[in-house]
């Protein structure tokens, strides 16, 4: 699975996004270790607070199928701009993959690559409850 594809697997995954109430469309692709994708899209709700992000939506699929190895995510959204993930997402990623390479993807398809612990620096993860 090259950036590209996980990157249009994201873009995809838009297509599904249910957002009556921010019109904005978020897809995302993660990549687990043996090549499995999961994708989400964003999920919105009338009492707004309980809107589910596409990249936990990805995440949740994945770990509910007992998956828990991940290699990268792709996240797309509707803006002009690359498409980073929020701090809920950034902590619910950390649990499993605080090494996660994450691409941010351009609604033009053009993406930017990091990595979770550069976006999450100083992480509150499974370690601190020891
Ligand atoms: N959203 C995501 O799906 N992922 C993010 O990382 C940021 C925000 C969604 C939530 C909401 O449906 C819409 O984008 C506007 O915030």
């Amino acid at each position: 699975m090259t950036d590209r594809q996980l990157s249009d697997l994201a873009l995809d995954a838009r297509n599904h996004a249910y957002t009556p109430y921010s019109n904005f469309k978020v897809g995302a692709a993660l990549l687990c270790a043996d090549g499995t994708v999961f994708t989400g899209c964003n999920v919105e709700n009338a009492a707004y607070g309980s809107t589910i992000c596409a990249e936990r939506v990805a995440l949740v699929k994945a770990v509910s199928e007992g998956y828990r190895d991940f290699a990268a995510i792709a996240i797309a959204g509707s803006g002009e701009d690359f498409c980073w993930p929020c701090g809920s997402c950034r902590q619910m990623l950390c649990e499993f993959a605080p090494g996660l390479r994450v691409l941010a993807v351009r609604q033009d398809g053009q993406f930017e690559a990091a990595t979770l612990d550069a976006l999450l620096p100083h992480a509150f993860g499974p370690a601190a409850l020891n």
